[in-house]
């Protein structure tokens, strides 16, 4: 039996997609990749699923394994092993997955997605495959499983993450009652979703003074969503934040990052003897796209950018983000408003920049999700924040 069984193919490549959305940002620092071992006669006339593998919430062991390793073949039976990402064939800290695939010593075909653009993978994977007479096909869905990869792509092919921007604006498009305050904008349903949406993400990225002024812990709080807790990450040039803060209470349960200019290693070990990871970057270099390429090189795919406004205007105005979460409060503030963007000066908002993706109501919230127009070309004319 050789090449493509089109449809079941497809339906056992659908079934491994849509568990793939699901774990999306919960693997870090591993690419999410979820695996179908089916069995079936050597004619594929019957076929059942036999085992199901996901990479683990801690990124390893990968799901290969974790499929393989729960199995007990038959002689006389013919193994298919589904895949959303190639198999990956260099050697790390365990056995690498093609290695696995092929001493398991039952797995007669390996079908996968799309080709994984780590050059230590890129082809390689496929290649041992092969000539260890294993059969391989790939491209199955490739569209479908390269948009929930659009991350961990991002993060390889340019060394960034995936940007995600994440706002509460009020209906005349404040981000908070006035500069310096914490406002709440919006309600308890909006705010549980947004645990969820930082459940997704490797990294939340915040500037210092929204860790100041809020004084946010920035985790996953809901029940059962505490262990997806992303990585922190906060954005202070002279390191001067006090470690009071909620933020740094419990670094040791939840990574933390600060991204300074200041090389000062008096004030580094203050923040590591707390387990806060201090990363230097120099006054020359410290900007957001060679910060998003440091992160991007610590395994950050997916980052949330919670704000505030300084941080909001300069990914703006460098296009750096792909899609936003605008949420809005029902609610208006009025005169002395802090803008969402720094807009007054650069009217950033105006510029057509978005197109509408989804809109969904959590009570009198509202939630927009808006695509970066750089990213599909496609033009909308409406001025989301209502306030320019
Ligand atoms: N409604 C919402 O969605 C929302 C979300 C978050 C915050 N907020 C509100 O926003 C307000 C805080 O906003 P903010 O504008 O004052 O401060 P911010 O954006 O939170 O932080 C700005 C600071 O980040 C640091 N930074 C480092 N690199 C930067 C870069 N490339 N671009 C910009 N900043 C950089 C700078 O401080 P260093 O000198 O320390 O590097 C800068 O002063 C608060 O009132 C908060 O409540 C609202």
């Amino acid at each position: 039996m050789n090449g493509p069984q089109t449809d079941i193919d497809k339906t056992y490549i659908n079934v491994a997609l849509f568990t793939l959305k699901q774990i999306v940002g919960r693997t870090f620092p591993n690419p999410p990749v979820v695996c179908v071992i089916v069995e079936s006669s050597y004619t594929l006339t019957d076929h059942k699923i036999v085992s199901f593998g996901l990479t683990s919430f801690t990124g390893r062991p990968h799901a290969e394994a974790n499929a393989i390793e729960s199995i007990n073949y038959k002689k006389n039976k013919f193994y298919t092993l589904y895949s959303t990402l190639e198999p990956c064939s260099h050697q790390g800290r365990s056995e690498s997955c093609v290695s696995k695939i092929i001493s398991s010593g039952f797995i007669n075909r390996v079908i996968f997605c799309t080709l994984d653009p780590d050059k230590r993978v890129n082809g390689k994977g496929k290649k041992k495959l092969i000539d260890n007479n294993v059969i391989v096909d790939h491209g199955i869905m490739k569209n479908s499983a390269s948009k929930i990869y659009e991350g961990y792509f991002l993060n390889r092919k340019k060394k960034r993450p995936k940007v995600i921007l994440k706002l509460a604006i009020s209906m005349d498009g404040f981000i908070s009652f006035k500069e310096n305050i914490r406002s709440k904008i919006t309600n308890r349903m909006t705010n549980q979703y947004s645990q969820i949406i930082r459940s997704e993400v490797d990294g939340i990225l915040v500037g210092s003074n929204t860790v100041k002024v809020d004084n946010c812990i920035l985790n996953c709080r809901s029940p059962g969503l505490k262990k997806f807790s992303p990585v922190r990450i906060i954005l202070n040039r002279s390191l001067d934040l006090c470690l009071n803060l909620k933020i740094f209470k419990d670094c040791s349960k939840q990574r933390t990052i600060i991204i300074t200019q200041n090389k000062d290693l008096e004030k580094h070990r203050k923040y590591l003897n707390r387990n806060i990871e201090v990363r230097y970057i120099t006054p020359k270099k410290y900007n957001l796209r060679n910060i998003l390429e440091d992160l991007s090189s610590i395994g950050i795919c997916n980052l949330l950018v919670e704000g505030g406004a300084k941080i909001f205007s300069s990914f703006i105005k460098e296009n750096l983000f792909d899609e936003i979460f605008l949420f809005r409060g029902n609610f208006f503030i009025g005169d002395g408003g802090l803008n969402a963007v720094n807009s007054e000066k650069n009217n950033f908002l105006s510029k057509k920049k978005f197109s509408i993706r989804e809109s969904i109501r959590f009570g009198n919230d509202s939630l927009e999700i808006l695509d970066s127009l750089k990213k599909n070309n496609q033009l909308d004319s409406k001025n989301v924040f209502g306030n320019n």
